[in-house]
């Protein structure tokens, strides 16, 4: 086995097997943030990423993937069922996100987390080598840093939670609350999106297993646990790169003419999940539609909601609504030829989504509430013009980064509806001077800054450090 001295441990390897038209299988990157912010970072670097590959049964050989080996871990149909679609997405993502929709609880789905969880751990040991650095990303896997501490004590452990941190209130609810703070504090730092979450995250190891905390510092056993607030990002340079193509502008241009050459033109891309506020969104552009505020031949609105972990109750349910309103919205209002809303549920290359953020005069940003929301930033970047109004939800972890954007409350819809129409009318120079703060800010807080600043904190000899950020 070979083995390497950082190794990345996700749920998710950074492709997924498509079946082509002509039924062969292809590899595709992973639509998600985690997978956005990470796989940029890790390229041409000697590291193993340890995750699943989709599907069931053994696990699959990979090649390696742009210089990262790639160390698949099987899941079979129950783990898949209790694991992955039971205690991660349906108990721990709800939540995790507010409780927008019911946690649900179930024993079995534990006894799952419990055994994937240590068969992660079990294939990270194999192929971290001695001393090495471990960094476990997220909900699915916050048991890992624990059993992986019992193994190989002479590890560097960093975990890191994509998605917001609860107050205490909901994380209480958690029948398994003890084990689950127990198994993070297995990592010697612990980082969250935002300050709060280290908060909550402090307070709850007090209260729950009344160990001494702050919000920097937890002490466990005879060990120190560093936590912080540690905001995810993307890689501007490659996406404002992307966006600059000549092809890529083309497109662009293509694309609005396509769409019927609108005054303007609304986007929203997002994965279709419950915590986007997708139909929230529908309801603010259906009803300026029928206040007249807009109208569909001026302004269009292109909702992208690629599908989502699709066995899940509340996902298919979502689906349904969604697909539901959208029909009927596009009834209602659309003419022959000229549909309200331009609904694609299909994965796009980075190409084309940067030519979807050149089209957008409006990108609606407008989670109920989210970890960090990528595609925000990814549409920042995108607009090499400095155009474009961001309108961005305050429960996104990027809208405490980007306090430029035209911020609404998703909850409120006629504060949705105003925060829209101010969007769409915002004079020019007002959406220019707001988009150039917010791409300085992004030159800046890229993902190697974020490497930088999350693995000088995990690893102080700086070693690992300079490889990955190239100094
Ligand atoms: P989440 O992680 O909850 O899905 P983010 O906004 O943080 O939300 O990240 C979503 C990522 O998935 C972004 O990098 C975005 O570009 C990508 N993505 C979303 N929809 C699509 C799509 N239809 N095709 C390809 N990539 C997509
Ligand atoms: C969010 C989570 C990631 C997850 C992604 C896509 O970004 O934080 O861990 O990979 O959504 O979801 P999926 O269930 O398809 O992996």
């Amino acid at each position: 086995m070979r083995q390497s001295s950082l190794v990345v441990v996700a749920n998710r390897l950074p492709v997924n097997d498509n079946v082509a038209l002509d039924g062969a299988c292809e590899w595709r990157r992973s639509p998600g943030g985690l997978v956005s912010a990470l796989h940029p970072l890790l390229r041409h670097t000697p590291a193993t990423w340890v995750g699943w590959a989709g599907g069931t049964g053994p696990a699959p050989t990979l090649p390696d993937v742009d210089g990262v080996r790639m160390h698949t871990v099987p899941l079979t149909g129950d783990d898949l069922r209790d694991h992955y679609e039971g205690f991660a997405n349906a108990t721990l993502w709800p939540i995790y996100h507010d409780a927008v929709e019911q946690p649900e609880h179930h024993r079995r789905w534990w006894d799952a987390y419990q055994r994937v969880n240590q068969r992660f751990a079990d294939a990270t040991a194999e192929v971290a080598e001695p001393g090495a650095v471990v960094w476990v990303q997220d909900y699915h896997l916050q048991l890992v840093p624990g059993l992986l501490r019992a193994m190989r004590p002479d590890l560097r452990i960093g975990f890191f939670l994509h998605v917001p941190f609860p107050p205490p209130e909901l994380f209480m609810q958690l029948p398994r609350r003890a084990e689950l703070l127990r198994g993070m504090l297995g990592a010697d730092l612990v980082g969250f999106q935002r300050a709060q979450a280290a908060h909550n995250f402090a307070q709850l190891v007090t209260k729950v297993l009344g160990l001494p905390a702050t919000d920097r510092r937890i002490g466990v056993d005879d060990r120190m646990v560093r936590i912080g607030a540690f905001p995810v990002s993307i890689d501007t340079a490659e996406m404002s790169a992307l966006a600059s193509r000549p092809e890529v502008a083309d497109r662009a241009r293509r694309l609005r003419h396509d769409l019927g050459s609108p005054e303007q033109v609304i986007l929203s891309v997002d994965r279709m999940d419950y915590t986007k506020g997708i139909e929230q969104r529908l309801k603010a552009y259906s009803e300026l539609l029928t206040d007249g505020h807009v109208k569909v031949r001026d302004t269009v609105l292109v909702q992208v909601a690629v599908p989502s972990r699709e066995r899940v109750g509340q996902y298919q349910i979502l689906r349904e609504r969604v697909e539901r309103e959208v029909g009927r919205i596009n009834g209602e209002f659309g003419r022959v030829g000229e549909p309200a809303i331009h609904y694609l549920t299909q994965p796009f290359d980075r190409a084309e989504l940067a030519a979807l953020y050149r089209v957008a005069d409006v990108m609606a940003v407008t989670p109920l509430r989210d970890g960090m929301n990528l595609v925000a930033k990814e549409y920042v970047a995108a607009r090499v013009d400095d155009a474009g109004a961001l309108l961005l939800s305050e429960f996104a972890g990027a809208a405490a980064e980007l306090p430029q954007a035209y911020l609404v409350n998703p909850h409120d819809l006629e504060g949705l509806k105003q925060g829209l129409l101010a969007a769409l009318r915002a004079e020019p120079a007002d959406v220019q001077e707001r988009m150039r703060a917010m791409r300085a800010h992004l030159r800046e807080h890229d993902i190697r800054a974020w490497a930088r600043s999350y693995l000088s904190t995990l690893d102080q000899s700086g070693s690992l450090l300079s490889r990955l950020t190239g100094g």
